[in-house]
């Protein structure tokens, strides 16, 4: 399989390199074929970015069903402000119905986030990159000590590549700190996800996210039950991997 560009040197060459210039990187490389995922939070900055360098850009988003009613709203709102299709992906009617029927709709609770995640995000994102030869997540180093110190800015995805068909996975925004998001998003008067107004600052699904109290850490409102070094549901998984 020939690679288009070597991922270790650019992973190197961009590491200190702005958002935009990785994200011209991507589009250099894949053009229309690259996919943004977008959560519905403040990774509308990756979106905002995408957009003004390709009108064209491919946006996806994992609708869990378990998404909070603002974060619904506000991924149509992205939809109408930029003119943009968002595809929304939903997870496989009958192993969601069966996982239901056997475990309720909060077993997370109990034994953990890995099972729901998998069926409801992780599953669909398998299928959809599978089709799929680069995508560009809103992935920062500062969102999870834990898990996400060493995120780089390009990548090959091991987690849902193969290695006949590489996946190459692009974080533009992993060196920005949540200052330079927000002040970004102040400064061109962006639409952001009205849970931030109310002391949100990483949003996930509803059941597994909650708002922090001062100064504690973001990821601290995301499986609050749950250990530190876990935080991960399988997007990136990558990043677990990479710490054991
Ligand atoms: S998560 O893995 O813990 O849920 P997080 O909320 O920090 O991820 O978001 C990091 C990036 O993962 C987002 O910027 C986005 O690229 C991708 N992502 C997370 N959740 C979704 C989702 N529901 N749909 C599409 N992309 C998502
Ligand atoms: Fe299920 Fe919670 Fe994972 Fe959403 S974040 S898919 S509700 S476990």
């Amino acid at each position: 399989m020939n690679h288009p560009f070597d991922v270790a040197e650019a992973a190197a060459s961009y590491a200190s390199k702005s958002a935009q210039d990785i994200l011209k990187l991507a589009f250099e490389h894949f053009g229309d074929d690259l996919w943004v995922s977008f959560s519905g939070a403040e990774d509308v900055v990756l979106v905002d970015m995408a957009w003004k360098l390709n009108k064209n850009v491919k946006v996806f988003s994992l609708d869990t069903g378990r998404l909070h009613p603002e974060t619904y709203r506000f991924i149509d709102q992205v939809r109408n402000h930029y003119g943009i299709q968002i595809e929304i992906l939903s997870p496989d009617a009958e192993t969601l119905q069966a996982m239901v029927k056997e475990k309720g709709l909060f077993s997370f609770y109990q034994d953990g986030h890995s099972q729901c995640c998998g069926i409801r995000k992780t599953a669909p994102l398998r299928k959809k990159l599978s089709q799929v030869r680069a995508w560009a997540t809103g992935q920062r180093r500062d969102q999870s000590p834990g898990t996400r110190s060493q995120v780089a800015a390009v990548e090959i995805d091991g987690a849902f590549g193969t290695e006949e068909k590489p996946l190459y996975k692009f974080n533009p925004l992993a060196q920005m700190t949540s200052e330079e998001i927000w002040a970004y998003i102040r400064m061109l008067e962006l639409p952001y996800n009205a849970l931030h107004e109310r002391g949100f600052i990483s949003i996930g699904c509803e059941p597994c996210t909650r708002p922090v109290l001062p100064n504690q850490h973001e990821r601290e409102g995301r499986w609050w039950w749950e250990e530190a070094t876990q935080k991960e549901c399988g997007l990136h998984a990558g990043n677990l991997i990479a710490k054991n």
